[in-house]
């Protein structure tokens, strides 16, 4: 059927990469030739032959597939038929021996609506359930439940993957697609807005060292080393919140500051477009136009805040405020076990 699978890997802390690798473990124990590209911001590169099977293997963000995949998809070249799987990663849970399973939402289907419009054949969708990395948000799996999960997943993947290489279909995942479709809107939200402020709100606490690690493993290059002695990492808005560099950072240094959440929530809820606008009495733009200036409003004050808030805290007391006021100081970190995490090709 196949003679060879070309595996298309995102990945932030390496769940999405030991899927792949799994997937690749299957397909050379049945003798095909394998090849293994993590997607960063190059440009991708896929195959119009008909005899490989590319696999796109990714984490879901906000119960969709992540900007950099559907940026990616969006750009390939068009297919003739070539067959294609997805299987979007997502967020498992274990609590009390009780397993939880994630949501991919969206993020499988969307995928698959758009290499079907590049003219991919598509063979079969799988959500997988991995480990949760959203470590700005909860305080991460003990190693226990990592292992659980992941022994779960391994098994589903494999046995999905011999599946596929016999020349079967498998699509998974059809309720979690309804919900998704449901939850378009935060989906939507996510992608348009919270993901640029969820950048904004990482920071280096007092514990950095301007080794520029985070910088090197960033899979989207959205953190610049910034300062004259010693450097600190400063996030731009193209950040797909991966969570790689809070999680590889080697002195646990990145943490996410509620306070500038608290801050930016305050700052930019204030309406100044429609106050301005009103003012101007006698004129009229759609609500639209006035919702699209907020928008910018929203991002250009986001900007500046942090910008300004960066430069502050070059100052050790300003640090060790910020570094105080963090819950994710409590967090464990997670990284895939047993996964090399390697600088992505720039
Ligand atoms: C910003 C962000 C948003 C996420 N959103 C979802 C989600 O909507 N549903 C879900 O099941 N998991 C969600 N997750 C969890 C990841 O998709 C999941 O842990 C994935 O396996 C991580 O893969 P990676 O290590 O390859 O990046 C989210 C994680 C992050 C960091
Ligand atoms: S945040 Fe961590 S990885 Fe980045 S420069 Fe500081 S110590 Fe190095
Ligand atoms: S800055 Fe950090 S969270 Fe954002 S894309 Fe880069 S590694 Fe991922």
């Amino acid at each position: 059927m196949f003679d060879k699978i070309a595996v298309f890997y995102m990945t932030g802390t390496g769940n999405s990469f030991k899927v792949a690798l799994w997937f690749a473990e299957i397909a050379k124990s049945l003798g095909l030739s394998v090849s293994l590209k993590q997607v960063t911001i190059t440009k991708l590169e896929t195959t119009t032959d008909m005899r490989t099977l590319c696999v796109f293997i990714f984490p879901t963000h906000g119960f969709t597939a992540p900007i950099l995949i559907l940026k990616q998809i969006f750009f390939l070249p068009k297919a003739s038929g070539t067959s294609a799987v997805i299987l979007p990663t997502r967020a498992g849970t274990r609590v009390k021996g009780f397993c939880f399973p994630g949501m991919e939402g969206t993020a499988g289907y969307l995928a698959a609506l758009l290499l079907v419009l590049k003219g991919y054949k598509i063979r079969g969708v799988l959500g997988i359930d991995m480990p949760s990395n959203w470590t700005a948000l909860h305080w991460g799996l003990s190693p226990e439940n990592v292992e659980h999960i992941i022994s779960r997943a391994e098994s589903k993947v494999k046995s999905f993957a011999a599946l596929i290489l016999r020349g079967d279909t498998k699509f998974n995942g059809i309720i979690s697609l309804m919900l998704g479709l449901m939850l378009a809107p935060i989906s939507l939200m996510y992608l348009v807005l919270a993901q640029f402020v969820l950048a904004k709100l990482f920071f280096a606490s007092d514990k950095c060292v301007g080794c520029g690690v985070c910088a090197q493993y960033c899979p989207k290059q959205a953190i610049k080393m910034t300062g004259q002695d010693k450097k600190r990492p400063y996030w731009r808005y193209s950040c797909d919140s991966c969570m790689a560099c809070m999680n590889y950072c080697p002195h646990e240094a990145i943490e996410v500051s509620p306070l500038l959440a608290v801050f930016f929530y305050y700052i930019t809820t204030v309406p100044f477009i429609s106050y301005l606008i009103s003012s101007w009495s006698g004129y009229y733009i759609g609500k639209s136009w006035i919702d699209l200036m907020q928008y910018i409003t929203i991002l250009i004050t986001v900007y500046l805040v942090y910008l300004i808030s960066h430069q502050f805290m070059r100052f050790p007391l300003v640090r060790t405020l910020f570094s105080k006021l963090t819950h994710t100081r409590y967090f464990r970190r997670y990284q895939a076990p047993g996964v090399p995490f390697a600088k992505p090709d720039k």
